[in-house]
């Protein structure tokens, strides 16, 4: 079945990826959703009801949850579909071509399938629970750099926003580190990068389940680790997640040496 729920999961993201395509270009704003400013656009919500119509086709029986419009319904099934429609939307409204479409499928607590679309590039990463990680049909693996002032680490974090306090003391210690961070604005492409080993790691702070679900699988089935900054797994449901994803050895490097875990 997870077989199959990869395969439908991945046609879904490139449809809903074609639609952001004819719009990406043109949309330039759209709705501010929050204090933040975070925004949602008609690409947003049309990637997403495009998914949500899918899925209630093929799996009437399976929970839906989905940023733009939260958990759907409770269905009997014990499994939910984690969308996020377009990750990256700031970047889309800029123009900036680095965004995707990310579903995951999580049964019981267990991640089973993940798909991330990246439609500018045409790169499908997925995994399946227990069989690897995959680009656009080949194996993929997490980078085996070892050592943080070498590594490429992507560092997502919005001053006065984390619940832990005051993040600006890990970031400054990542940042002193390494002479290699980004912040690339898709949480999820960011991660499905860290899969592939194009980063070599990614922290980031109050992720959201829809930018985590199907990336982590695919970092794991990569050989990748992601926690939150204590090394736990984290709960892919909750409101707001911490992560670390990296290769084993870095991973641990970084939750010890920078989290003082
Ligand atoms: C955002 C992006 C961004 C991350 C934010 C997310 P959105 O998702 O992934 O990189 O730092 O925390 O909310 O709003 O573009 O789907
Ligand atoms: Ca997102
Ligand atoms: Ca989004």
């Amino acid at each position: 079945m997870p077989d199959a729920m990869v395969k439908f999961a991945a046609d879904t993201a490139r449809e809903a990826g074609e639609i952001l395509m004819r719009h990406f270009g043109s949309v330039r704003s759209g709705t501010a959703k929050n204090q933040r400013g975070d925004m949602v656009t008609q690409a947003d919500l049309e990637s997403e009801s495009h998914i949500i119509g899918r899925i209630r086709e093929a799996h009437p029986d399976h929970r839906i949850l989905a940023e733009e419009s939260g958990l759907l319904d409770i269905a009997e099934g014990d499994c939910t579909w984690i969308i996020d429609p377009l990750d990256g939307t700031k970047n889309f409204t800029l123009g900036i071509p680095f965004f995707c479409v990310s579903i995951g499928v999580l049964c019981g607590k267990r991640l089973v399938a993940g798909v991330v679309y990246d439609p500018i590039h045409d790169d499908m990463f997925y995994a399946v629970e227990g069989a690897g990680a995959y680009l656009n049909g080949s194996p993929i693996h997490v980078s085996d750099q070892t050592d943080i002032g070498l590594m490429v680490v992507n560092l997502a974090w919005s001053l006065n926003e984390w619940e832990g306090g005051d993040f600006s003391r890990y970031a400054v210690g990542i940042v002193d580190r390494t002479n290699y961070f980004r912040r690339l604005g898709s949480a999820a492409l960011v991660k499905s990068y860290v899969a592939v080993g194009r980063l070599d790691a990614a922290v980031s702070v109050q992720l959201k389940p829809w930018d985590v679900a199907a990336a982590t699988l695919i970092v794991r089935e990569a050989g990748g680790v992601v926690t939150d900054f204590q090394g736990k797994s984290p709960d892919l449901l909750r409101e707001s997640q911490d992560i670390i994803a990296a290769n084993p050895i870095l991973h641990e490097k970084i939750v010890r040496e920078i989290f003082d875990g």
